[in-house]
């Protein structure tokens, strides 16, 4: 099992600035992320949402879980120590990803308050980069 935990505005993906994040539609994008799954024999649970607290009520059960995660916490990694502060009790493998390449925009993107508490980043590969970082999760799991 591998959680997939998306933040504030992901929900509206192929209306929301399609010339920075695509025409596919978050169903698209959680579609994506069940089929890598399945090729990579692992159950992939794909939640979105806009409030911080239900977003840290996940991390929290996946922690308590020792559940795998891929997180994109959208506008979250540049500001929210709440977010940073419960990543930072995780045992089993996270990823952020980030389908723009932050480091490439606006200068309050350049900052991310998880990547230091996170196994690893995968941005700027558009949905791909939930491709990839499902690939790494795979690969870091214990096979026990
Ligand atoms: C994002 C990048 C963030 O800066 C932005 O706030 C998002 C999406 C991405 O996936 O490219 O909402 O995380």
């Amino acid at each position: 099992m591998i959680l997939v935990l998306n933040g504030p505005n992901l929900r509206r993906l192929g209306t929301r600035e399609p010339d920075v994040y695509g025409a596919e539609t978050f169903e698209d994008l959680a579609e994506l992320c069940r089929d890598t799954g399945r090729a990579l024999g692992e159950h992939v649970e794909v939640r979105q949402t806009d409030d911080e607290a239900e977003l840290i009520g996940w991390i929290h059960e996946a922690i308590d879980g020792r559940i795998p995660v891929v997180l994109n916490p959208a506008a979250f990694t540049h500001y929210s120590y709440a977010v940073r502060d419960a990543i930072a009790q995780r045992t089993a493998p996270l990823v952020e990803v980030h389908i723009s390449n932050p480091a490439a925009r606006e200068e309050f993107r350049h900052t991310s308050v998880v990547a230091g508490v996170a196994s690893g980043t995968i941005a700027g590969f558009g949905l791909q980069s939930y491709v990839l970082a499902l690939h790494a999760i795979a690969e870091m799991k214990p096979t026990s």
